[in-house]
């Protein structure tokens, strides 16, 4: 039997899915922390800081945290800023929910129950939290173990009086799913997919680290967006004032985490359905090959517990497939989505290629890794976020514009695909996690964001940022770096008017008058990449 991962706002009423993952949280919370089944050892898996689950009373007073070699293995394993999000997190998922089943049967439920996902950015209704985690009570009048008071930080919307809902502009995926690259690089050109190779990273071992597409988006926005920590015209920097989806020491804490990772998961197989064309049998788009990513990571190994408490390891080789056996799950749906030939041969007739010499073009694009990226340009001296619209211009240089404007300069015998354009956010430092900025890209002057699509870049969250900008050390921290595909937007620029000098960024708050002037950028830098 193949276990089925439903999309949540797409349970037929009366389905009993959500009703049994309730019941089993209530079991596996009355377990023991010290109990490596228990939720909250699940959760601190993800990642624990005493002080703030003390502050939150999730470690009761007067008793201390286990501390033996089941928790040194398991806990603190979080994968983020690294090429291992995806497998560490796909792994992590398969055990809890093995854990969570167990559970469900143990309690004469279904045997065949599958963790939900949430699809945010498939329509309106469904960028609403689903309400069966919002509503403290279920219908009987018993506790629903769904919704959790410390969901909702300060400032974020009383569930009581209206739902969370995600703004659409942080959940489009169409830009991530078209990343090319698995494996991304850290210099100036694309963050690839499923992020840059590193060793084991738990975010506060070294710094410097950079945010793969998925993870920009829609992972780290979701996070912030549910979990708000938003207070009068600032951001919170207190941790007990900020909801437990912002912070990645409490985020697993909240039972709809794991509806949000089992979306980011099913993302992945989306994102690796892709072709070249559609029915061609090829691998396009592609996990990587490189050994450091399959059998890795080489310094700490990913550990989970068993159904029966036992612990096993695992390398991103053993969570490839989720229909092998061991792993033995789909989702009710992962779309193929578009083709590369389509998506690129349209960017070409937007440049003026006629349809024939696009397709042609488009057929043959090299999936060779990505050259080295060009400077293009690069604002000089650190960005503070202090207002809650930040705009800045970047001055391009001459030779690198002209050589940028010939590839763009499409003629109708072209050979090759143009240039694509990267702006990068560099050394990003916040002091909070809970904020997050819409990032657009020439934006006019009198243009109201937030019917904006056409210049939007990209959103980008502080989730993880402010461990990664505290960390002591030789260099101090260095904060995190967000890198985003502009080609779309420098292509409508150059077949309107041909390339300016300048290119203007614009920082919008997601919150507005909400910001820090503590949140700063090193610098930002736009490259190209020749393909
Ligand atoms: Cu490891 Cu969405 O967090």
């Amino acid at each position: 039997m193949m276990f089925v991962r439903k999309d949540v706002w797409k349970l037929p009423s009366g389905d009993q899915t959500l009703l049994w993952y309730g019941r089993a949280v209530e079991r596996l919370q009355g377990l023991p922390i010290s109990d490596v089944t228990s939720w909250w050892s699940l959760a601190a898996m993800h990642g624990i800081d005493e002080p703030i689950w003390r502050g939150f009373n999730v470690i009761p007073a007067g008793a201390t945290l286990p501390a033996g070699p089941a928790q040194i293995t398991l806990w603190r394993q979080c994968q983020h800023l690294t090429w291992y999000f995806l497998p560490w997190h796909r792994g992590y998922l398969l055990a809890f929910e093995r854990i969570v089943r167990n559970a469900i049967i143990d309690l004469g439920g279904p045997k065949d129950w599958a963790l939900p996902y949430w699809n945010y950015s498939a329509d309106a209704r469904s960028r609403q939290l689903p309400p069966a985690f919002a509503k403290d009570k279920l219908v009987s009048g018993q506790r629903n173990y769904l919704f959790v008071a410390q969901r909702y930080g300060t400032g974020q919307v009383p569930q009581a009086q209206s739902p969370i809902v995600l703004d659409p502009r942080a959940v489009t995926i169409t830009d991530t799913l078209a990343e090319r690259f698995f494996e991304g690089s850290a210099g100036g050109g694309s963050a690839g997919f499923g992020g840059v190779k590193t060793p084991f990273w738990h975010g506060d071992e070294s710094n410097d680290g950079t945010f793969g597409v998925l993870e920009t988006q829609p992972h780290g926005p979701v996070h912030v967006l549910v979990g708000g920590g938003f207070k009068g015209n600032g951001l919170s920097q207190d941790p007990l004032e900020i909801g437990w989806m912002t912070n990645p020491d409490t985020a697993a804490l909240d039972p709809i985490f794991w509806l949000h990772h089992a979306n980011i998961d099913r993302l992945w197989n989306v994102w690796l359905r892709q072709k070249r064309r559609p029915n061609d049998s090829a691998d396009v788009f592609a996990n990587p090959t490189d050994p450091d990513w399959l059998d890795g990571p080489q310094d700490r190994e990913f550990a989970m517990p068993a159904v029966d408490g036992t612990i096993y390891n695992f390398k991103a080789r053993d969570v490839l497939d989720t229909q092998s056996p061991s792993l033995n799950y789909i989702y009710d749906d992962e779309p193929a989505g578009e083709d590369l030939t389509t998506l690129v041969a349209a960017r070409l007739q937007r440049l003026g290629a006629t349809p024939e010499a696009a397709f042609q073009v488009a057929g043959t694009v090299s999936m060779a890794p990505p050259k080295q990226a060009e400077l293009l340009g690069a604002n000089s001296g650190t960005i503070k976020l202090a207002d809650d619209v930040v705009e800045t211009k970047v001055r391009l240089d001459k030779d690198q514009q002209q050589r940028l404007s010939t590839t763009l300069s499409v003629s109708p015998s072209i050979q090759k695909e143009p240039d694509k354009v990267y702006l990068n956010l560099e050394n990003v430092k916040s002091p909070t996690d809970a904020a997050v900025f819409y990032v657009y890209v020439n934006l006019p002057g009198d243009a109201d964001p937030s019917d904006d699509t056409e210049h939007l870049a990209g959103t980008l969250s502080m989730f993880g940022v402010s461990k990664a900008s505290k960390r002591e050390g030789p260099t101090g921290g260095s904060g995190i770096n967000a890198s985003f595909d502009i080609t779309r937007i420098i292509d409508a620029a150059f077949a309107r008017e041909g390339l300016a000098e300048e290119i203007s960024v614009k920082l919008v708050s997601a919150v507005p008058g909400v910001t820090s002037e503590g949140i700063s950028i090193g610098r930002i830098s736009v490259y190209r990449q020749e393909q």
